[in-house]
């Protein structure tokens, strides 16, 4: 239980992927969850079997975070309900699939309000009252793409990760001794459904077998560099070293590197996302 009992999580994106998957994480760890997301029938679903499983409490809250007024509504309800967050999680995101003038700018505007605006935002509502209580943990979910450069056809959802990283390593140093922490988790290919809402799914597959990690593994590693308070997060052993790699490539060959590895599974064109 790890001190846990009685304190709340609250996990954006629970509907499916990583954030069903640390879901799991905190639930065994005795936290009881607040889920949000699009799909209110999923986190249902999910809460009751992890209530069941582990006996805790949960919340479900659905919300659009691509609404410019999702984050405030969503911080409202979770006060109306009386409920305390302990840890909030960052997760929920998508990719916008193709070069970027050829996708349209509502897709766009929805991206950068749900992996930028939800983020900043709910962190700013939120933070107060933990720095206040004296704990708190803040897990954003940016992605090993934030170190890489980018193929074509993942402009903003890159830069959008790499604000993440900046964001959550900076106000980490200023919340240092209240007892908040900030994380940023790195996951390199995940098999969700991302991919295939970027419509990718086929193409990603040939990626051979270490690019990817297990999600639950991923998770589970997460959950405890999330509450070992650790800045900045990479997990496994293989994105930990291409990362490692490519960052200390001159970025001209690194550009060329990753536009060859794009090519190569043909995915130049249509936006990959990991
Ligand atoms: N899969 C990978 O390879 C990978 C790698 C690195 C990082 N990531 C990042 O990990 C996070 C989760 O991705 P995933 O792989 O778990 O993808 P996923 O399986 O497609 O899940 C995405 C989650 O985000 C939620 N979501 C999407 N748009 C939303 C919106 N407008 N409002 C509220 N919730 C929204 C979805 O819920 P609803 O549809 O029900 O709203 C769903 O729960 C993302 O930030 C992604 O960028 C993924």
């Amino acid at each position: 239980m790890n001190g846990s009992a009685g304190k709340t999580a609250l996990i954006t994106g629970a509907s499916a992927g990583i954030g069903e998957a640390l879901a799991k994480q905190f639930a065994k760890n005795g936290f009881d969850l607040i889920l949000t997301a699009r799909r209110e029938d999923r986190l249902n679903t999910l809460g009751a079997a992890l209530k069941e499983k582990h006996g805790i409490s949960y919340w479900v809250i659905p919300e659009d975070l691509a609404d410019p007024g999702g984050p405030k509504r969503l911080f409202d309800s979770v006060q109306d309900k009386g409920l305390q967050t302990d840890v909030l999680v960052n997760n929920a995101g998508f990719s916008v699939q193709g070069v970027y003038t050829k996708t349209s700018w509502k897709d766009q505007c929805q991206l950068i309000q749900t992996m930028i605006g939800a983020v900043a935002e709910l962190t700013h509502h939120f933070l107060p009252e933990m720095t206040a209580r004296g704990y708190g943990r803040i897990a954003n979910v940016a992605s090993i793409t934030a170190f890489l450069p980018s193929c074509p056809g993942q402009t903003l959802y890159s830069a959008s990760k790499a604000f993440v990283v900046e964001f959550t390593e900076t106000l980490n140093v200023e919340i240092k001794g209240t007892g908040v922490t900030a994380t940023a988790l790195c996951p390199g290919f995940i098999d969700s459904e991302f991919h295939k809402q970027s419509g990718v799914d086929e193409k990603v597959k040939v990626l051979p077998w270490f690019w990817w990690m297990d999600v639950d593994r991923m998770a589970e590693l997460s959950y405890r560099a999330t509450m070992a308070g650790k800045p900045l997060y990479v997990p496994g052993i293989y994105n930990k070293l291409m990362t490692g790699f490519v960052s200390r490539l001159p970025r001209r060959v690194a550009v060329g590197l990753v536009s060859r590895v794009a090519r190569q599974v043909n995915i130049q064109d249509p936006a990959v996302g990991v």
